[in-house]
């Protein structure tokens, strides 16, 4: 309660002194709230004269965080000058780009894959595992899940997500495979017109069916076994379609074609930056 107190005083401070409504000198704690929190770079640190930070508050709550283009070591591996190749050699086009997404992560149905999710919600990350099919044409991943769950709560919050899926080690030589996804996603729910269209396309909905089909079914009993199951998804399920912004795909393979082992491709016009 007293630790609350605390971060809201913080926070409406804060406020006031960027409205310039307020008179800072005379609020408690004018030495450090005076003075503007800065842009800082992702990699910053705090120094030990730093205003106090309430717990639950982060870093980007008060200061634009920006990621310096140049210097990570994701930039050095996607452009840099690294592993024998000059700085700008060794990337895909787009084109081939997204025929190595889709060796890795497409195929429709068939090729539905358990991915890693992390949202967030009030600073707070949680990762959770859940299915996808990846939609090669659209760009998206599409998810069938139980409703009321904590990762759908988070979405419904906070609608960016991120996403991996990865081979298991398997051994110094690689080849490290996976990608690493940014995105938006929407949650569909079964009143949606796109719902039954996607489950129909890309869920592998009928694997939930397969105890309720009769043996060697007509493709009438087929048909009106599936109809039932779809109608079940459509009552007790919410889809996720998420939206990618940007996909990263590491595979050391690509370095036997010429290739850096990192590629990465970014969507234009995402409205907001993620
Ligand atoms: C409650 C708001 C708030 C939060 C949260 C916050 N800062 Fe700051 N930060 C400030 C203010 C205000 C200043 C300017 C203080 C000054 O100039 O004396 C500042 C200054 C800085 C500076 C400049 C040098 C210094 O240390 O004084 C750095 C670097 C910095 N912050 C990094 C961070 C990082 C990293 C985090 C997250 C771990 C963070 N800040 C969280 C408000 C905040």
């Amino acid at each position: 309660m007293h630790k609350k107190k605390t971060v809201s005083m913080v926070f409406m401070a804060a406020l006031l002194v960027s409205l310039g409504l307020a008179d800072i000198s005379t609020a408690q704690k004018a030495d450090s709230l005076d003075k503007k929190a800065e842009e800082i770079a992702a990699a910053a640190a705090v120094t030990s004269n730093h205003p106090e930070i309430p717990e639950g508050v982060s870093c980007n709550d008060c200061h634009t965080m920006t990621i310096d283009a140049n210097t990570t070591a994701t930039q050095v591996w996607l452009g840099g000058e690294y592993l024998g190749k000059a700085e700008g050699e060794g990337r895909m086009s787009d084109e081939q780009l997204w025929a190595e997404i889709n060796k890795l992560l497409g195929g429709g149905k068939a090729g539905t894959k358990t991915y890693v999710l992390a949202t967030s919600m009030n600073n707070r990350p949680l990762s959770t595992t859940a299915e996808w099919t990846f939609d090669p044409g659209r760009r998206m991943l599409y998810g069938v899940h139980e409703m009321n769950t904590e990762k759908l709560a988070h979405i419904k919050a906070n609608p960016f997500v991120s996403l991996n899926w990865h081979d298991e080690y398997a051994g110094i030589d690689g080849p490290y495979r996976c990608c690493q996804i940014k995105g938006r996603c929407e949650l569909l729910d079964g009143q949606h017109p796109d719902f039954e269209k996607i489950l129909i396309e890309f869920a592998p909905y009928e694997d939930a069916a397969t105890r309720m089909m009769p043996q060697n079914p007509t493709p009438e009993q087929r048909e009106e076994v599936l109809t039932r199951v779809r109608e079940t998804f459509k009552k007790r399920f919410l889809m996720s379609r998420i939206t990618i912004d940007r996909i990263t795909i590491v595979n050391k393979d690509f370095i036997s074609k010429g290739f850096r082992n990192v590629q990465r491709w970014e969507r234009a016009n995402t409205g907001e930056k993620p």
